[in-house]
């Protein structure tokens, strides 16, 4: 009788790289379904490294441990994206994977796609296609430059795509919707958070601002602090460690009192602050898709965003820093409630799917 040799497929082994806080929330949707499929190696680059904007997402959202922490840390956008790149190199060489999977677009983002597409090995890029046009943001730069050496696209939303074929990009680009939906989907309301804040359902506003195009240049950030200040009150505001520490800077604190200021929050506690507030105003791109998910009118403190769609039905409106058109908006109500029925399928499940077909 012949004996046949055994032949066992090899499992696709990705490396993911995150490093920031809306990282660890994508990934806690993708991983569990790509580990059913595919060997992953997690780094982290230490990009965020408070508790309050890494450790605690990684044990609330059960995000298994990275196999290897770089502890880049926070530095100058050069240094920082240079470090990230210095150390990620070494790693990928002995890992050797498949495909190096990174997310969204910051550093971290840009920084695991360049020493990926260097050492040969495929980018595969969560959330791409997202386009601000304002390449004074650092994280325009890096969805340009992470896209054009991705070999796997995978778009939340058709503009998306549509952005990336007006680069010529149209090769490995598939629209899976988005994996921000997946981690939405699993969390279920903390129900005695508002009490212990004071607050009533429908009865306060929610603000976050952290970008740097507002933290970093005095008259905006005072502009959106006075703004957040005229809007009826109770205003809450979980501050970012960056804004808190260019309030002091800049000798903007006074603002701060007119407002109900808690440290960042976690991922549960977030939602149920966005899902539950009257309106809610910022310049954070998660957050826009998170309170636009769950129904809640959106202000955005910039001067565009990447999710235009939000847009077009007035879920969200665009009010920059400028306290009279902040105040205006949110009085008039311009942003309208629309709730908004989640994709029945899953995003991370399709991401996965075409990444170990
Ligand atoms: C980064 C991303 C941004 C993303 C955000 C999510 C880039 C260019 N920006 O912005 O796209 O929306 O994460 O939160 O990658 N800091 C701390 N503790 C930390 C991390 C940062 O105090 O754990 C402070 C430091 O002063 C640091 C500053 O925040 O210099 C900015 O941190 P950085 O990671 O560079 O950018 P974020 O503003 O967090």
């Amino acid at each position: 009788m012949t004996s046949w040799p055994r032949f066992t497929v090899a499992r696709l082994k990705v490396l993911t790289v995150v490093g920031a806080r809306p990282q660890f929330i994508k990934a806690s949707a993708v991983s569990p379904v790509l580990r059913e499929r595919a060997d992953e190696v997690l780094v982290h680059t230490g990009q965020h490294y408070d508790e309050s904007l890494s450790q605690v997402f990684f044990d609330e959202l059960a995000i298994p441990r990275p196999d290897v922490s770089l502890a880049v840390g926070s530095g100058a956008h050069g240094a920082q994206t240079g470090a990230m790149l210095q150390a990620l190199e070494p790693v990928m060489s002995a890992a050797r994977p498949d495909y190096v999977l990174v997310y969204g677009d910051t550093n971290s983002t840009l920084a695991g796609a360049l020493a990926a597409a260097k050492l040969l090995v495929p980018v595969a890029h969560v959330e791409a296609g997202l386009r601000s046009f304002n390449r004074a943001m650092p994280e325009e730069i890096n969805r340009v430059l992470t896209d054009h050496v991705s070999s796997r696209l995978y778009c939340p939303t058709e503009n998306a795509v549509e952005n990336l074929a007006r680069e010529g990009i149209t090769a490995g680009v598939r629209l899976t919707g988005d994996v921000m939906e997946d981690a939405i989907r699993r969390v279920v309301p903390d129900p005695a958070l508002l009490g212990q804040l004071g607050l009533r359902p429908g009865a306060y506003r929610l603000a976050t601002v952290h970008r740097q195009e507002n933290t970093d240049a005095p008259e905006r950030l005072a502009g959106i602090l006075a703004g957040l200040g005229r809007i009826p009150a109770p205003v809450v505001l979980p501050l970012h460690p960056r804004t808190r520490e260019r309030a002091e800077r800049f000798g903007l604190t006074a603002l701060l009192d007119a407002l109900l200021v808690i440290p960042p929050q976690p991922y549960r506690a977030s939602l149920t602050l966005i899902g539950q507030a009257d309106a809610v105003l910022t310049d954070s791109g998660g957050v826009q898709r998170e309170a636009a998910v769950l129904g809640v009118p959106v202000y955005v403190l910039r001067e565009e965003t990447e999710w235009v769609e939000l847009l077009r039905d007035a879920r969200a409106v665009l009010v920059g820093a400028d306290p009279v058109r902040i105040e205006e908006a949110v009085r008039a109500r311009r942003a309208r409630p629309r709730a908004r029925v989640l994709d029945e399928d899953s995003p991370a499940r399709r991401v996965v799917a075409d990444l170990t077909a």
